[in-house]
């Protein structure tokens, strides 16, 4: 057995044991902590973290969860990580609070609100049972994301929360619907304001960073949206002083959404500002073709100081701001995202 040791962006460590074999993932898990994690078979890079001491093995991962160069580095996946010695020491890129001890929990929430907002998109509005026993409403940080499963189904949904956390147990996503798809499904033909959900969470290790006063910017493709407007929610709430833009893209006008939260965060936080990138512009968009790459391509070497950039959607929009950025001269640490996988 290995005695591996992580330490969290905060200091605090975590110490457990890890049979031959064992993922650094699962040994965390069955000594009681859940790591944030997604896929966990090597391909949507949540359980990023990075060796700093001890040997170990590398089980074979996609290159765009965690890029060859990055491996070389010393970052590794844990769901990939196996041990190979007496001693496995690693940095966590999250704080101790995303850690969860004694199972992810789970509850009941009611709908509340299920609206069309554009196409083929839906809010989601929930209410954490008002009888929870926890009875603390519903804490999370900007970028997490909850497990939502339908009573009686045997499926589950990760989605993103668009609001932040509180005291009245309000949850907030926003939903593509996608053909086929069984939640989708579900959202579109079955479900009703006062229906019941099972929520898990909640979870990930997405999240703003600490890092001073530097501008952020923040990249959306469709429903990325949502853990991105939760973080500029924050920021006004706490007024905090970086400045931030957003950019939110779109293939066309009717797949808009967003727009009255995010005037609403104009309004409240100085030195925010929006763009909407809509690829392909019907004739009564009021502006050119433009994608939310395009933007960052030609904004970043004007920029007067390198942002941190947080980017959530597709894969692909993913990969090509992340491509974007390294070409802008922008130092892969100060890029964060969240990568959508498909179902
Ligand atoms: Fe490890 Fe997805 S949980 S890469």
């Amino acid at each position: 057995t290995t005695g591996v040791t992580l330490t969290a962006s905060d200091g605090e460590r975590l110490e457990f044991g890890c049979a031959p074999g064992q993922s650094v993932l699962d040994a965390a898990a069955e000594a009681g902590a859940a790591l944030p994690a997604s896929c966990r078979r090597g391909t949507c890079g949540s359980c990023r973290a990075a060796v700093t001491g001890g040997p170990y093995e590398h089980g074979s991962c996609s290159p765009q969860a965690l890029p060859p160069d990055r491996r070389e580095r010393g970052e590794v996946l844990l769901c990939r990580t196996f041990p190979g010695g007496d001693r496995l020491e690693a940095a966590l890129p999250y704080p101790s609070s995303r850690i969860i001890h004694g199972g992810v929990p789970e509850r009941e929430g009611v709908i509340t609100a299920l609206e069309t907002v554009a196409r083929e998109t839906v809010r989601l509005e929930l209410r954490v049972e008002p009888d929870d026993a926890a009875g603390d409403g519903c804490q999370f940080d900007p970028g997490q994301f909850m497990d939502l499963r339908v009573p009686g189904q045997d499926y589950t949904r990760a989605y993103s929360l668009a609001n932040t956390g509180n005291w009245e147990g309000c949850l907030e996503f926003f939903v593509r619907l996608r053909p086929g798809g069984l939640f989708s499904g579900w959202l579109r033909d079955g479900a009703r304001v006062g229906d019941r959900l099972t929520v898990r969470g909640p979870q990930g290790a997405f999240g703003l960073r600490e890092t001073g006063p530097r501008p952020r910017w923040f990249v959306a493709g469709g429903t990325g949206l949502a853990p991105l407007l939760s973080m500029v929610r924050h920021m006004a709430e706490w007024q905090e002083p970086q400045p931030a833009r957003l950019f939110l893209g779109v293939n066309e006008e009717a797949e808009v959404f967003g727009l009255p939260e995010l005037k609403a965060v104009a309004c409240e936080l100085p030195g925010f500002s929006y763009e909407i990138c809509v690829r392909r512009p019907g004739p009564s968009w009021p502006g050119p073709p433009a994608t939310p790459v395009d933007r960052v391509a030609a904004l970043l070497p004007d920029a007067p100081v390198p942002p941190d950039l947080y980017v959530c959607g597709p894969p692909p929009l993913v990969e090509a701001v992340a491509g974007a950025a390294a070409a802008g001269g922008l130092a892969p640490e100060r890029v964060h995202h969240e990568r959508f996988l498909p179902t």
